[in-house]
């Protein structure tokens, strides 16, 4: 009680913090609050781990939103108005930290330690072989059994000219099998231009594979009735990283000229996707290469008028048309959550590099510092 009283006061003596006392679970994802002012709030959202987890919601200057937990570093809405001026959410999610503890596929976590599959759950390193759990048939996806969607992070807020979240949570050495004890950062700000930034930084004290992705799942039209295949993508790369039946990356870097992955110029997701066997679920080569801030995407929807366009620093984009979504799930709205009803667009390293010598580096080591960004920029036209 005590925490709680402390707790409220600091919040009415911080500016922009507007809300946030007591157990708000029922603030939905599903409608902006009106009058929401631009700035952060936090709201009580249950416990886990033995840990606190709350929800914050960022508002820009266009009362636009963004809600974030710090269990998982999860997105789990973002609402925005469509051509005509509704607002819903572009991204699946739920309203309650029940739904994320029941474990959907990652929606919208901040994914790690090494975000995609990492080949027979083992690498080699600095002469020493690592031993993964095997979480996706015989492979490791998204940092294991227990990966850092599943963490609950600290969390610390700034409102300066934009609202800024910071969580932090540190991985043991030897946690999901990877070596070293690694801290992490992940800064989240949302401009009043609708830019969702991630920014993400890592250190280390030994040699350890990284990757930090989030894993939002898009669906523009912020309706789960329409699936994601009249939308439009146009990707920056003119190279893929072809898979294996366990979808593990073969090591190659095939051209996209040609096939169905040629996204160079704005295509219908829908147009080839009978064409990939289980639907898109690849790694784009970047022509940007990585370490610079470059436009690696952009994705349309005529039906919202929505558009959303990616940068990144990172070398490759994974595509994911949620082949695996089988309406078993609902989203927040309460509608079922089937095949290819929203969209993923991963940045990162490729997968399987801690196997792939060929690929860029994801090996972090002590000394150095892990550094990326990437920015989603939503804008709706007529
Ligand atoms: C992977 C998919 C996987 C999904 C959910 C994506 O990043 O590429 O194969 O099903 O995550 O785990």
């Amino acid at each position: 009680m005590k925490r709680l009283m402390l707790y409220c006061v600091l919040i009415f003596t911080t500016p922009f913090v507007i809300t946030g006392c007591g157990n708000n679970a029922g603030n939905t994802t599903t409608t902006a609050d009106s009058t929401a002012k631009k700035g952060i709030t936090k709201a009580a959202w249950g416990n886990y781990d033995g840990k606190e987890v709350f929800l914050f919601t960022l508002t820009n200057a266009k009362g636009n939103q963004v809600k974030i937990s710090n269990y998982g570093g999860t997105v789990t809405s973002w609402v925005a108005p469509d051509k005509s001026g509704a607002k819903n959410s572009i991204v699946l999610g739920y309203d309650s930290l029940s739904g994320y503890l029941a474990h959907p596929p990652y929606f919208g976590a901040t994914v790690g330690r090494y975000g995609n599959r990492i080949g027979n759950a083992q690498f080699t390193l600095e002469g020493k072989t690592y031993k993964l759990a095997a979480n996706n048939g015989k492979n490791s996806l998204h940092g294991g059994l227990k990966g850092f969607d599943k963490q609950v992070w600290d969390a610390s807020t700034a409102s300066d000219s934009i609202p800024s979240l910071t969580l932090k949570y540190t991985s043991k050495d030897g946690e999901e099998g990877f070596p070293g004890n690694l801290s992490v950062t992940v800064q989240y700000t949302l401009s009043d231009d609708d830019e969702l930034k991630l920014e993400y930084s890592a250190t280390t004290d030994k040699a350890t594979p990284i990757n930090l992705t989030n894993h939002s799942y898009f669906n523009l039209t912020g309706d789960v009735s329409n699936t994601i295949l009249n939308h439009k993508l146009q990707i920056n790369a003119d190279n893929y990283t072809p898979v294996d039946t366990s979808l593990i990356t073969t090591g190659v870097i095939a051209p996209v000229k040609g096939t169905p992955f040629d996204f160079t110029t704005p295509t219908a997701i829908g147009t080839r996707i009978d064409l990939v066997k289980g639907g898109y679920d690849h790694n784009f080569v970047l022509n940007s290469k990585g370490g610079t801030l470059q436009q690696a995407a952009t994705l349309t929807d005529s039906v919202s008028g929505r558009k959303l366009e990616v940068f990144t620093t990172e070398p490759g984009l994974q595509f994911y048309t949620g082949n695996f979504l089988d309406g078993s799930l609902t989203n927040h709205d309460g509608k079922a959550i089937k095949q290819h009803t929203a969209l993923c667009m991963e940045t990162q390293h490729f997968p399987d590099s801690p196997n792939k010598p060929q690929f860029p580096s994801c090996i972090l080591k002590p000394g150095e510092t892990y550094h990326t960004v990437t920015v989603y920029k939503l804008s709706v036209g007529q």
